[in-house]
């Protein structure tokens, strides 16, 4: 299922714009261009990003061959990616926790519950909660019955708080769960993803395709169901590498130079 369109219009109707999938070099090289965010009155409500289209589009893939029972996601910022899991995966219950720093967070926990109360999505809660220390009364009261068996971590994007959430949340996951870390290539998390991977019995894909490089920790059981799918949002590394040599050395910038939308100027 195309989640995009009832997506942009579930937010529009709650009296929001947003900016979503646009490409840095309409925006002066802009980096954040192709995640999402929500204008009110012309000004972006948080900087703390939703996942860019072509991840919708990864979610929309997975869902073909593999549907999760019980999802987890570690920060909810104003909802974009709960919102479209539970589009995406209406058979799973999903649960949303957000430490909520920001005043936008809690705003956003309130916006994503009446999201899901006006569109009928039954299935999605967000709720406050800090990793990793409120993660063991969060699992006792949502996942005792259904420990969770898809995981997106997209909290506090460092390598040593990756770690930590993996590790809070693991005692109270599936052994066959799939883990999403949002943001991995970007921020640099890719060694600590390797690690919990190897560490864990759980095999490392960095999905080079996605935006934000998400990296995905896979359970054997689940490998022969979803490595197609991985493999369409990652290619090889060496492919990867090599269009980022291109990028290093200068070899697009004619092309770029092309592509800049000069008639906007
Ligand atoms: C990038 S945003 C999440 C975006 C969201 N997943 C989406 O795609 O729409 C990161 C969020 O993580 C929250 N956060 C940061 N550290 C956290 C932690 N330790 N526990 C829970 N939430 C955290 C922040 O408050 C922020 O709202």
């Amino acid at each position: 299922m195309a989640v995009l369109p009832r997506l942009t219009s579930i937010y529009e109707r709650q009296g929001f714009d947003l900016t979503t999938g646009l490409n840095p070099t309409h925006l002066y090289g802009e980096i954040s261009a192709p995640f999402t965010y929500l204008l009110k009155d012309g000004e972006i409500v948080t900087h703390a990003a939703g996942i860019a289209v072509q991840e919708l589009y990864l979610l929309e893939a997975l869902s073909d061959v593999f549907l999760p029972r019980h999802i987890l996601i570690v920060g909810n910022s104003f909802g974009w990616s709960a919102v479209a899991m539970a589009l995406v995966f209406p058979q799973a219950k999903l649960l949303a926790v957000d430490s909520c720093a920001e005043t936008a967070a809690a705003e956003g926990l309130d916006l994503t519950n009446r999201i899901a109360a006006a569109e009928g999505l039954s299935n999605l809660v967000a709720i406050k909660g800090r990793s990793p220390e409120d993660l063991p009364a969060i699992a006792e009261a949502y996942a005792k019955t259904a420990p969770w068996d898809m995981v997106f971590i997209d909290g506090e994007h460092t390598a040593r708080q990756v770690a930590i959430d993996f590790n809070a949340v693991r005692p109270h996951a599936d052994k066959g769960a799939l883990w999403l870390f949002h943001d991995a290539v970007s921020y640099g998390l890719l060694k600590a993803v390797e690690r919990l991977g190897q560490d864990n019995g759980l095999i490392f894909q960095p999905l080079w395709r996605t935006p934000s490089g998400i990296a995905a920790l896979v359970p054997q059981k689940l490998v022969g169901q979803v490595a197609m799918t991985l493999h369409a949002f990652a290619g090889a590394e060496a492919t990867f590498r090599h269009m980022r040599d291109l990028g290093r050395f200068g070899a697009t910038e004619r092309l770029v130079a092309a592509l800049t939308c000069p008639e906007l100027d």
